[in-house]
């Protein structure tokens, strides 16, 4: 998701500094630092997009194929935000902590924890200073919200619950049953699908 900056944040850093290189100087921390908290905060952006195309996946090599990198982004996006070592050297995930996040992602629902314990340690980081914090705030509570409910795990919106959710497979469920009963008959049980 880190790949995914927008035209407009790949400008940002002129609003923060007049030369890429500023940002080395530890005079210019302050402001490569209100730079590099923007880009995640529009990295963060897609984390949402991440969760509904993850959920919808069925086969299991598929999921681990596409959620192991998305898991290493967002702990990547935690150990960048607000880090002045960004601009001292490179800033890595450790070796431990990504073995272990390749051994965890392996369902949706350790994903979202994972998402949402990366997504409380960016939410720790924000500083009150930081010009983009209105915004950061902002997609972490979406954040948050998608990677703490169940109904994520299931592609439909995020405001049926999972009592409708049972309620909608029973009524399916006696639909069908209706309906294979009433075959042998002329059509016109057929509009009992309607739901
Ligand atoms: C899952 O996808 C892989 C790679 O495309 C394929 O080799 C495998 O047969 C699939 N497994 C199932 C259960 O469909
Ligand atoms: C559906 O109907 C067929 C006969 O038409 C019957 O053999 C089958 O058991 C029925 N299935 C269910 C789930 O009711």
């Amino acid at each position: 998701m880190a790949a995914h900056v927008s035209d407009s944040v790949l400008q940002a850093w002129s609003q923060f500094a007049a030369r890429l290189e500023d940002f080395a100087h530890p005079q210019h921390l302050s402001s490569a630092l209100s730079c590099l908290n923007l880009l995640v905060t529009d990295a963060l952006r897609h984390v949402p997009d991440v969760i509904a195309y993850l959920s919808r996946l069925r086969n299991q090599s598929v999921f681990n194929f596409c959620a192991i990198p998305q898991v290493m982004a967002i702990a990547t996006l935690s150990a960048c935000y607000n880090n002045p070592q960004v601009f001292q050297g490179v800033v890595k995930i450790r070796k431990g902590q990504a073995v272990t996040l390749m051994m965890q992602a392996t369902n949706m629902g350790a994903v979202q924890s994972i998402i949402a314990q990366y997504s409380q340690e960016i939410l720790q980081k924000v500083s009150v200073t930081d010009p983009s914090r209105e915004k950061t705030l902002r997609i972490l509570n979406v954040i948050c919200e998608k990677s703490l409910s169940p109904a994520a795990l299931s592609s439909r919106a995020h405001h049926i619950s999972p009592v409708y959710v049972s309620a909608a497979m029973l009524l399916a469920a006696l639909s069908w049953q209706y309906l294979n009963a009433t075959a042998g008959q002329p059509p016109g049980g057929a509009d009992m699908q309607g739901h």
